[in-house]
Parts: structure tokens; sequence; C-alpha cells
């Protein structure tokens, strides 16, 4: 019988004994010595909450929006890769988990369930489209126009990927997609639905975006994205002010901060710490998301109050999915809901408007103090 689980670290621990190894390393991995992945959490707990009292918490909504859509939470589902390695029901499960509480779900361009299939699944969830751009445009325009097709909100774009980042665990785990699944935005037959085809000796994954990503993308192929779609565009993997502004001038309706889960490259700032950068430089023209270690409602707290219009989780939802499939990750987004809701009637919000930057400060400010 599983212990009680009552976190989004009790799923993580649980998950760790059920995923077998080599794709339990995939899913955990962050590149080189992993230094940014720790970082990416030991940064959220450097910021402290300054709680506010008697301001009437009684009644209380953790409602908001994300590019005009009405979400019920200010957090949703990031995307992350190949799904039903962590459960037969997979990248389904987690869109209709994500419905199911009332927020946003993103599905990956490698995800082992297609842009079709998501939409019958899951037709009342607000679903996003995370989109790599291949070295062939017409494969990235024909899944630009099946997201639009298939009434998906959104692209999310990735731009810290011309490559994959050099994850050890992969390497050594010779990481590859079970032959049993496919990449399913692509045709069962097509070289970019399978890692199998590629014996690279180490990682597959990274192998496959070798082949096949085009790591010649610039700022013009932003204006290029945006003439060939209506959807708005997300920037995800933006660190810097100077690139927030760059996406914005290109035409992106929103910025998503993140280090890609600390897979890319080990020593980049936390995400939480880029996010005041970020805000800062766009100055109220646009949304800024984040994802990056966030695995409790203080947390998503203290992004909010640094900025974030919504934050993203990726890894917690896989852990919820390997313990249970639709239920578990439901009951991650649930965990987390409750936990939010509790550190707002504490803190004396009764809605995530009242989560002003106020709210937050730095540890080593009360050193000055
Ligand atoms: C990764 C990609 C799929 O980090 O986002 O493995």
């Amino acid at each position: 019988m599983k212990p009680p689980m009552v976190s989004v670290d009790d799923y993580a621990v649980e998950a760790h004994k059920i995923l077998p190894h080599s794709i339990l390393g995939y899913y955990k991995s962050g590149a080189l010595q992993e230094i940014t992945l720790h970082e990416n959490k030991e940064a959220i707990n450097r910021w402290y909450i300054r709680p506010r009292f008697l301001r009437d918490v009684s009644k209380r909504s953790l409602a908001t929006t994300i590019l005009g859509h009405n979400v019920d939470v200010p957090y949703g589902v990031a995307p992350t890769a190949m799904q039903k390695m962590a459960h037969p029901d997979g990248e389904n499960a987690n869109a209709r988990a994500a419905g199911k509480i009332g927020t946003a779900f993103t599905l990956s361009t490698i995800a082992t369930t297609s842009i079709e299939e998501i939409a019958k699944s899951a037709p009342d969830t607000l679903r996003l489209f995370q989109l790599y751009i291949y070295k062939d445009r017409e494969v990235t325009a024909n899944l630009v126009q099946r997201a639009e097709a298939n009434g998906f909100a959104a692209l999310i774009l990735t731009v810290d990927a011309p490559y994959f980042g050099i994850r050890r665990e992969d390497i050594k785990n010779k990481f590859t997609l079970p032959p049993y699944f496919r990449l399913a935005n692509f045709q069962t037959d097509d070289e970019k639905s399978t890692l199998a085809n590629i014996s690279s000796g180490g990682s597959n994954i990274n192998e496959y975006v070798k082949a096949l990503f085009d790591p010649s993308l610039s700022w013009e192929d932003i204006t290029w994205l945006t003439r060939i779609t209506k959807l708005p565009i997300v920037l995800k993997g933006i660190l810097t002010a100077e690139d927030a502004i760059l996406g914005l001038e290109a035409g992106a309706t929103a910025i998503w901060v993140s280090n890609h889960g600390a897979r890319q490259v080990d020593g980049v700032p936390p995400s939480i710490e880029a996010l005041p950068e970020v805000v800062k430089a766009v100055n109220g023209r646009c949304e800024v998301y984040v994802d990056g270690g966030f695995s409790q409602g203080t947390d998503i707290f203290k992004a909010l109050a640094l900025g974030a219009q919504m934050v993203f989780l990726g890894r917690p939802l896989l852990w919820g999915l390997a313990c249970g499939g639709e239920e578990g990750a439901y009951d991650i987004l649930d965990i987390l809901q409750t936990e939010l809701d509790s550190v707002m009637a504490l803190s004396g919000c009764a809605t995530v408007k009242d989560i002003t930057r106020d709210m937050v400060i730095r540890k080593e400010k009360y050193a000055r103090l």
C-alpha cells in the first residue's frame, strides 16, 4: 500500500520507486552537474513571504486569466515530452486533469499523444501547443496548422533548444523512447516519430534533436511564425531582459521565463531569479509566465508576487502520472490548489490580484535591516 500522499514531494518519492531507471533518469535530469537544477528550488527558498493580516479573507478566489482565457487557478501544466513513459494514459490523462481543475495544459511537440487525440480527449481543457521548429519548415507549418485546427489557444515556442543540453544520466543509460511508443504528432512510418533508428551509443533524444531541429533559428524566424499563424506566440525559455524585449519586437504575445527544467545550460540563473528582470523589462506590455522548480503553494505565491501571471509545473505532473494516471495528476493540481489557497488566506490575500510585489522579500535584505 502507498503511504498517504499529501505533497508533491510525496509523489516524487513514490514515482522514483515506480519508474524504470532510464525513464526516471530522463525525466529528473538536469544538464551537467545539475547545479541549476538544485538552484531552481534553493532560490525559491531565498524569498520570504511578508504576510498581512486583518484583511477579510473569508471569501477567496484563485481565478485569473491567461491570454484572455479564464482559468480557475494561476498555475498550469508545462510541456514535458513523452508522457506515456510515465503512465499508459500519458498526455490524455494530464490534459484531462488540467481541465478538471480548470487550468491550461501544454502539449509537447514530442508527445506520445497527438494534437488531434488531445483535442478529442480533453475538449474542454484550455490547450496550448509547445512548438519545436524542425529543419523542414513544412513539418513545422503542418504542426502549427493542426494546432490551430484543433482548437489550441496558443503556440509556446521553445527558444532555448537549438540542441539539447548534456544530460549525463541519459548518456550513461543510452536513453531512448521504448520502441512500442511513438512520437504521435508524426506518422508512424515517419523517421520523426521514433528514436529507435538512431544508434548514438549515448542519448538518442539528443541525436534526434541534432538531426531534425533547426539550430539556425533567429529572431527573423519568429516573424516568419507570426506570418503563418493567427495564434498568439509565447516565447518559452527567456532568461534575460534583452531577449524579452527582442521577443516583443519580433511579435511575441507573451514571455515564458524558464531554464527548461535546468536541462540546457548548467549555470544559468534559477527561474525565479530571472523573473523580476524580465517583468521589469516588459513593463506591463505583455504577460509573463514562469516555470522551474515550483512544487508547493508557497512557491507559486512567490512567483505571482514577483509578477508572473501564471506559474507552470512540469515534473510534478509526471510524478502524479506515474503514481496514478489522471487521478495522480489531478491530485497534484489539487494539492497545489489547497496549498496556494492556504498561503493566500494566511497572508491576507483574498484574490490573486492581492498578491503584490511587497509581499515577498529576499532573505539577504533582513541581514541589512
Ligand atoms: C527535454 C525536452 C523534450 O528537455 O524538452 O528533454
